[in-house]
């Protein structure tokens, strides 16, 4: 019997974390980069309705039966299995690799979760339509995240940048320019579900704060669509500054993030932000592509354990 395989893409939030959760727009871009990948075969030598899951990045090797409710991988293989019917899906092996770092803001979770929800429903037979791959997804975001917007799951599913909204019908955009962008990562791994917790505290002590500080961020949102749709790219850097400065009082930064956007800055970057959940992860700086090489480099130099040059609307 063949395998069955599937990849989906990470993603970066350009402009809306955290807002995003509460109703405003956010914009986000696929990273081709890096990726995850499903892969599914029979096992005729196990019994009927055997599922194996293995994932050596998590040390994850067991059977589906013996994982509980709230494990993603599980959890991704059981949405497939309700949303076709299936009870006892032919034995098989199921195994995920991913070259997402996690916890860091670029998706992995939702990358992890459309790839499997693709391998697995064209194994059962049933290849699954976008749509419905990205409610699935949704499902199993909620386990990462706690109250998701969503934003992972959509851009991961249709690999193309999309404007978000929470709720609302998908968007793409449409980047009448192509521009670059250096992603630079703290290394520090940052549950998102800690710090989206933390702003909805903050939110439920201060409303009206909290409030404004988000139509702020859907001001630069809409700014940062307008500028991707005529190509005014230069734009585009200065928004992500305004937008740095809002997360950064939403407690959502920390020393790291601030101190390579700071560095992205300082060696030519037009721009620069956290991007995803903060505390950690990763951060984007958009720079002219004859500079995101000396870019990259001092993002390095200054402690980033990794950095992706990337096109956005390519
Ligand atoms: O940390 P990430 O990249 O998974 O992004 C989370 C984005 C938030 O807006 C903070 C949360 C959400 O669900 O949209």
């Amino acid at each position: 019997m063949p395998a069955f395989s599937a990849s989906a893409p990470g993603k970066i939030i350009l402009f809306g974390e955290h807002a995003v959760v509460y109703g405003r727009p956010a914009i986000a871009a696929p990273v081709g980069q890096v990726k995850a990948k499903a892969i599914v075969t029979a096992n005729p030598k196990a019994s009927d309705g055997e599922v194996h899951i293995q994932a050596a990045a998590i040390g994850l090797d067991a059977c589906l039966d013996d994982l509980p409710a709230t494990q993603p991988l599980a959890a991704a293989v059981r949405g497939v299995l309700a949303h076709l019917g299936v009870k006892h899906p032919p034995a098989c092996s199921l195994k995920v690799t991913s070259t997402i770092p996690l916890a860091a803001g670029l998706g992995s979770g939702a990358a992890v979760s459309v790839a499997v929800v693709r391998a697995f429903s064209a194994f059962l037979g049933h290849p699954l339509p976008d749509t419905i791959v990205n409610d699935l997804a949704f499902e199993v975001e909620k386990l990462h995240h706690g109250t998701p917007s969503g934003i992972d799951n959509t851009v991961v599913t249709y690999a193309r940048p999309v404007y978000f909204v929470k709720g609302q019908p998908i968007e793409t955009l449409q980047v009448a320019r192509p521009f670059a962008v250096v992603i630079g990562d703290t290394g520090i791994p940052s549950p998102t579900k800690v710090s989206v917790g933390d702003v909805r505290k903050a939110w439920q002590a201060n409303k009206a704060q909290y409030e404004a500080y988000f139509d702020s961020i859907h001001g630069i949102v809409d700014s940062a669509r307008a500028a991707m749709e005529s190509g005014a790219v230069e734009l585009l850097g200065p928004l992500m500054d305004a937008n740095h400065g809002i997360l950064r009082k939403l407690e959502v930064s920390c020393e790291a993030l601030d101190a390579l956007t700071l560095v992205a800055r300082r060696a030519g970057a037009l721009g620069a932000k956290l991007c995803g959940g903060g505390r950690g992860g990763n951060m984007v700086a958009l720079v002219a592509k004859e500079s995101a090489e000396a870019v990259a480099a001092a993002l390095t130099k200054a402690g980033a354990v990794r950095t992706i040059v990337t096109e956005i609307g390519k």
